[in-house]
């Protein structure tokens, strides 16, 4: 584990699961920038439940936001078609490269910054209104330096809109879940390669699968306070996934520097 280069990896993952055209890298359409240009817009921090509207402020022209590990032209074309100042910042290039797609298509502009979200030395303090980061935490091994980076390039009174895994669901062995059995297996926090046997473990990284981990609540939330944040909105959400009919999945938080 220690010789894998998780962030390297998990990019490749990213523009694997793009040339598969997995639902979280397809870009929006023609019609959904339009309405977002006409006032009507929607979008995900988790897997289906829009982002309620206020948690945007009233007017979005010329507000700053960041899309924190947000590419796959979803969430940053919608925002800059409805008036804000978008940057949306990512690990893949193929992701941000659906992003381009769409800011040529629809003559948006957008600025695409690629990195590693836990290093946003690219920006300068207090450059951004709101910092928006739908779930992919999932994907780094320490959740403190993303809230403290975000913490840091948010002006005061901004707000970080933050879209995460209940970890819960990392405590199911993942091999016996995609059997539709659900087996207690795992320790928190966890990391996907934690319950694969060696052989098991160069599949997946030969395979491009991504790495993931579950963090833990009070990483996800507490270190949302740690970083100086007062959490003012929650809410769950599902997916279509099996363990859905017995529990929400994913949890969405509004916090404000
Ligand atoms: C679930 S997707 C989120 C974007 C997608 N538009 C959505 O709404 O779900 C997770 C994103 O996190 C990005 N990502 C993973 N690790 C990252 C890292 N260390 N730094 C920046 N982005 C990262 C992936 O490339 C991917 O685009």
């Amino acid at each position: 584990m220690s010789t894998v280069d998780v962030i390297s990896h998990n990019a490749e993952a990213w523009d694997l699961h793009v040339k598969n055209a997995w639902q979280w890298t397809v870009p929006v359409s023609h019609e959904e920038i339009e309405a977002a240009r006409a006032g009507l817009f929607s979008i995900l921090l988790t897997a289906k439940k829009p982002v309620p509207r206020e948690w945007f402020p009233e007017e979005l022209a010329g507000l700053k936001i960041l899309c924190l590990a947000s590419g796959g032209g979803q969430q940053a074309p919608i925002l800059a078609a409805a008036g804000a100042d978008v940057t949306v910042f990512d690990n893949s290039l193929a992701q941000l490269t659906q992003d381009r797609l769409v800011s040529q298509r629809e003559n948006l502009p957008l600025k695409i910054v690629r990195g590693d979200m836990r290093d946003l030395s690219a920006f300068a303090d207090s450059a951004f209104d709101l910092v928006f980061c739908p779930v992919s935490v999932t994907y780094v091994p320490e959740v403190q330096p993303v809230f403290d980076e975000a913490y840091r390039v948010l002006r005061k009174g901004g707000s970080f809109l933050f879209g995460a895994t209940n970890p819960f669901v990392y405590i199911f062995n993942g091999p016996d879940w995609d059997q539709n059995r659900f087996t207690v297996s795992n320790h928190l926090p966890f990391c996907s390669l934690d319950e694969l046997s060696p052989e098991e473990v160069s599949r997946v990284l030969q395979n491009k699968e991504t790495i993931q981990y579950s963090h833990t609540l009070e990483s996800l939330i507490g270190g949302q306070t740690a970083a100086g944040f007062a959490i003012t909105g929650f809410y769950e959400d599902v997916d279509d996934d099996l363990i859905c009919q017995y529990s929400a999945k994913y949890f969405a938080t509004r916090a404000v520097k």
